[in-house]
């Protein structure tokens, strides 16, 4: 028998419901973002996202089962994000899971959002186990070794801000549109990133821990001597910052990348989130595997960023190795996939970085 899964997702701005069948097939997958609802405030807004996620998941659910031509009695399964999020949100679509098991009869499993990230080159590729993986989005930055659906481990990451924050906070700061990071790189495209000297925060230091918080205050600091100078930014400066910036963030994490391929040689090099849409980040990291002999696998950018796609395949493997939740599972706000790894410091804009 194959199994087909429903999933829920709603640990941060997008509220997402998907029907996955276990042979990869993926029947339906609604994202309703809340980028507008956000966008006066300079960051997702915890008690906004919560309300939004309570109103849209039953109207996504329902899109969802109508797209995949299914109803629940067709279904094997219900999976929800369980954490880690933001935990107004996560505790809407662990209600909602709970509630369409309780009156299916469908057996419930609770995923953590990063294990969703993390096996998605399963679900479109069919890879086996182990493989690397880096997370690079708005919220998470982090080097998983990936050995089993319930068995990863963190190599190292970002000890502040994600890469995908730093691109937002950047554009803020030259007054350009969000999310940061699609207008940085249009920037860059005509700047000279070797105009302003920016740092590679933690470059020289052993170990694949990384930081990009030290990267955008460098911006705001030429910037702010900038202005006063010549009463404004030019067009030049904005787009020689942007240049400077985003080489900077490549720089580190194609290194970065580089000793963590050197250090755990595996077949594959995947990557997921939504700065692996940025062209010369993504580039780094292709050298990167080509030079190591790996596979460089980046799912197509729907599935690499948040959606309920991915928490419906890993619940799949996380109910074939055993795993079944009751209605007492509980939305966790913080999560380590990688119970040995020391705790990360700080909680980002988008929640903590688990
Ligand atoms: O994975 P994602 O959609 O959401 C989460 O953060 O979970 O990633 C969104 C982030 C935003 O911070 C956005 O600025 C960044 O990915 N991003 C990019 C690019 N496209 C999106 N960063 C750099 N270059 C891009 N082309
Ligand atoms: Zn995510």
């Amino acid at each position: 028998m194959t199994l087909t899964f429903l999933g829920i997702e709603s640990s941060c701005d997008d509220t997402a419901a998907a029907v996955v069948r276990e042979d990869g097939q993926i029947l339906s997958s609604v994202v309703a973002g809340q980028t507008e609802l956000h966008a006066n405030f300079g960051g997702v807004v915890p008690e906004i996202a919560a309300r939004a996620h309570a109103e849209k998941l039953d109207l996504c659910v329902e899109d969802a089962l109508a797209t995949s031509g299914l109803s629940l009695s067709d279904l094997d399964g219900v999976a929800v994000t369980a954490g880690p999020g933001l935990i107004g949100g996560v505790m809407a679509g662990v209600m909602m899971a709970k509630g369409i098991a309780a009156g299916s009869g469908l057996p419930l499993v609770g995923v953590n959002h990063l294990a969703g990230h993390a096996l998605t080159p399963r679900l479109t590729d069919n890879i086996a186990f182990p493989y690397l993986m880096l997370l690079v989005s708005g919220g998470h930055c982090q080097f998983l070794r990936v050995d089993r659906p319930d068995r990863f481990r963190r190599l190292g990451g970002t000890i502040d801000d994600a890469p995908g924050e730093a691109f937002d906070k950047v554009a803020k700061l030259l007054g350009l549109a969000q999310p940061g990071g699609p207008s940085v790189e249009k920037e860059a495209a005509s700047g000279d990133p070797a105009r302003f000297a920016l740092p590679r925060p933690l470059l020289d230091r052993a170990g694949l821990d990384m930081s990009f918080s030290g990267l955008k205050t460098a911006v705001l600091r030429v910037r702010d001597e900038l202005v006063p100078a010549q009463g404004g930014l030019t067009r030049q400066d904005r787009a020689d910052l942007c240049a400077g910036f985003q080489a900077a963030t490549a720089e580190v994490l194609t290194e970065k990348t580089r000793r963590a391929v050197a250090e755990h040689p595996v077949p594959v090099l995947a990557v997921a989130g939504g700065v692996a849409a940025n062209a010369s980040i993504r580039a780094g990291l292709e050298a990167v595997a080509a030079n190591a002999g790996a596979r460089f696998l980046a799912p197509p950018l729907p599935l690499c960023t948040d959606n309920a796609a991915m928490i419906a395949w890993a619940g799949i493997e996380a109910f074939r190795l055993g795993q079944r939740d009751g209605m007492d599972l509980a939305g966790r706000p913080r999560w380590p996939l990688d119970q040995n790894a020391a705790p990360m410091l700080g909680a980002g804009r988008k929640g903590a970085k688990a």
